[in-house]
């Protein structure tokens, strides 16, 4: 096992510093019950939450290559956006976001953050959004016409790449709790790609958590195909030595039912009970629906569990979504 996991980790990619880490796990109490919360809120304040981990790698390997460019996507409040944008912009890249969304609203958020920030930002419609891929690769081929080049970064920054910033997070995790004590672990799920590297971090180190993604945009089905993929595409590109068995896998799925860009009332008065009894703030896309799934499946009712949650960031689209925080 000690071989495999050496093996395995001296095959880590290229990074650059840019996240807060080690975040921190706190201990905390909501309705009695005690639970465990790893900080990835903490990873920074304007790069705050889990994309940054990624982006170490994927804007590595950007600097590597000498892009002008970074080109990415996302909704309108996409934090993987606003992360991309702020670092990528620090590092002297210049910054283009294919976003999905109104191009008329008012910059609030994410959005705020994006233009202050001066990224150039293309509006998609939901159906041109399906496309966004083929459409970032075309402007990409019409950049290099003008001899520029741009460095694509998938949606959350899920790819083979990517994961390693939440493969080195286990191993973090595992450095800081005794992990045979933790039954599992519960997540946000988007783009699959944080599940996808704390799925193959636990079968690098041997560890037997559970891991419950709460799916917030994509059907229960297709977040497990693409959790498997970015986990066989990783090993295949990596050469990684590991057996992987997709038996800690647990979808958790039906919170998002009122839609990837709402929330309901019930999540919200949730989301303030959990702030004022504990000072955490969830967001309304990702972390917010998340939470309600650990309460209803773990935490109600409850004097404590074992199940620690990741607490995934986004605290920007809170701001954008004040009104519903606020009614
Ligand atoms: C705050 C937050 N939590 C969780 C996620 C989900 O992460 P992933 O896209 O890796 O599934 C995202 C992004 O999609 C996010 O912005």
């Amino acid at each position: 096992m000690i071989w495999s996991l050496q093996e395995n980790f001296m095959k880590i990619p290229l990074k650059i510093n840019l996240a807060n880490i080690p975040t921190p796990v706190q201990k905390n109490k909501f309705e009695g019950c005690d639970f465990f919360i790893k900080r990835d809120d903490y990873t920074g304040v304007e790069l705050s939450g889990n994309k940054i981990r990624k982006l170490e790698f994927l804007l590595a390997d950007a600097k590597k290559r000498k892009s002008d460019y970074i080109y990415t996507c996302g909704g309108d409040q996409s934090n993987h956006a606003r992360a991309t944008t702020i670092a990528s912009t620090a590092l002297g890249f210049k910054t283009k976001l294919f976003l999905w969304g109104n191009k008329n609203q008012r910059k609030d958020g994410n959005l705020f953050l994006n233009d202050i920030a001066g990224a150039e930002i293309e509006y998609l419609t939901k159906k041109e959004y399906f496309n966004v891929n083929s459409i970032m690769l075309e402007k990409k081929r019409l950049l290099e016409k003008k001899n520029k080049s741009a460095y694509i970064i998938p949606s959350g920054g899920s790819s083979n790449l990517g994961i390693w910033g939440y493969i080195n997070f286990v191993k973090e995790l595992n450095e800081q709790i005794d992990l045979s004590k933790i039954k599992g672990i519960l997540l946000a799920n988007g783009s699959s790609g944080t599940a996808a590297g704390i799925i193959l971090g636990c079968a690098i180190l041997g560890i037997k958590m559970k891991v419950f993604p709460v799916n917030v945009l994509l059907t229960e089905d297709e977040v497990r195909s693409d959790i498997e993929n970015l986990v066989y595409g990783c090993i295949d590109d990596y050469k990684l030595n590991v057996k992987i068995n997709f038996s800690n896998l647990e979808i958790l799925d039906g919170y998002s039912k009122e839609g990837y860009k709402k929330i309901s009332k019930e999540k919200i008065s949730l989301i303030k009970e959990l702030f004022s009894e504990t000072g955490i703030l969830l967001d309304p896309t990702y972390t917010g629906k998340a939470f309600k799934a650990f309460y209803d499946n773990f935490l109600k009712n409850k004097k404590k569990t074992n199940i620690l949650f990741l607490h995934t960031g986004g605290i920007f689209g809170a701001f954008a979504k004040k009104k519903n925080y606020l009614d």
